[in-house]
């Protein structure tokens, strides 16, 4: 996820127990033409297998970023073909691909070719009701040599709006043999069997049930929580690997959401000064102390409410 799953994040979502982590989409021509952003992104240290998302919208590009991710440790290549932002379908990438076909097989052949490890493709159901197409492309893609699909639940025009349509990814289950990920609002251990029994997929995708927890997927896999009391830890902990990866001053600004994810999801009590203190502080010394107090006493308050 774009903004979220760099690589502080996915080495905690690893150490707790997840199969597999992806990237952070990398935009493919900017990292051709060395943007900094994209090469941030691509990192991939500690890793095994280190799964690298390109997204773009000419063949030559992502094929020439692939190579270089290739070059970089990625053990795993996918395409973005599922992003419904403005920005990335503006030029025909995202899940704007959905609806230029030829271009998207143009994109993943190119891609396949280019390297000698998996490429996988990420994708929605479609582009709207009317053109549900994900087991056309996902057989067509199955055909030039694509290792596994992954197909979230929803149409582009449904944005992040309504339920994803669990059933609705059986129909790329009858259509390719490659390993399926189903993906879209999956929230908890129940979900998952649900939505692989539904899809008949071989693996689960999470992602915004993470925010604010990173070890929620390998629990979700069926390895064991982290103890409540080492929460406030963690998390402080993920606040310093952020500063480590970014620099103090980039960290600060990055780490602000999962600073609120970690404070909501795990009930933390502030007024609305505290809060803002945290929210705003540009120290990150106070941030990453507060943060682990915070959620302390959310914990005791928590245990006494229990008693
Ligand atoms: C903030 C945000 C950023 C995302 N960035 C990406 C991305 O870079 N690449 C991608 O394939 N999907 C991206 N997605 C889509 C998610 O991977 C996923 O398909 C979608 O959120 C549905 O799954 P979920 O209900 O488990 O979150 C993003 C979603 C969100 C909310």
């Amino acid at each position: 996820m774009s903004g979220v799953t760099d690589l502080p994040f996915r080495q905690l979502a690893f150490r707790y127990g997840a199969g597999l982590v992806v990237t952070e989409m990398v935009a493919s021509r900017e990292l051709v033409f060395n943007a900094a952003e994209s090469w941030s992104r691509l990192k991939g240290a500690g890793l095994d297998p280190h799964m690298v998302q390109l997204a773009g919208r000419e063949p030559r590009w992502i094929a020439e970023a692939a190579r270089i991710a290739e070059a970089n440790g990625a053990d795993i290549i996918d395409i973005n073909m599922g992003c419904p932002a403005k920005k990335v379908i503006g030029g025909y990438a995202g899940s704007a691909l959905m609806r230029e076909p030829e271009t998207a097989l143009a994109i993943i052949d190119a891609t396949v070719k280019a390297v000698n490890v998996p490429v996988t493709v990420k994708m929605r159901l479609g582009w709207d009701d009317q053109s549900k197409n994900a087991p056309e492309l996902a057989k067509a893609a199955e055909g030039l040599g694509v290792a596994a699909i992954t197909v979230h639940g929803r149409t582009r025009m449904q944005f992040y709006e309504g339920r994803a349509d669990w059933d609705a990814i059986a129909a790329v289950r009858d259509a390719i043999r490659i390993p399926l990920i189903a993906n879209g609002d999956v929230e908890s251990r129940d979900d998952a069997l649900e939505i692989l029994r539904r899809s008949g997929a071989d693996a689960v995708m999470l992602g915004r049930a993470c925010q604010g927890r990173p070890w929620h997927v390998g629990v979700v896999a069926g390895h064991a929580a982290p103890a409540p009391a080492s929460i406030p830890v963690i998390a402080e902990e993920h606040y310093r690997m952020m500063l480590e990866h970014y620099g103090a001053e980039v960290a600060v600004r990055h780490a602000r959401k999962h600073v609120a994810w970690y404070l909501e999801r795990h009930g933390a009590k502030l007024d609305d000064a505290q809060r803002a203190a945290i929210m705003t502080s540009k120290d990150p010394e106070f941030v990453a102390v507060r943060l682990r107090q915070a959620l302390s006493q959310a914990l005791e308050s928590q245990c006494e409410e229990a008693a």
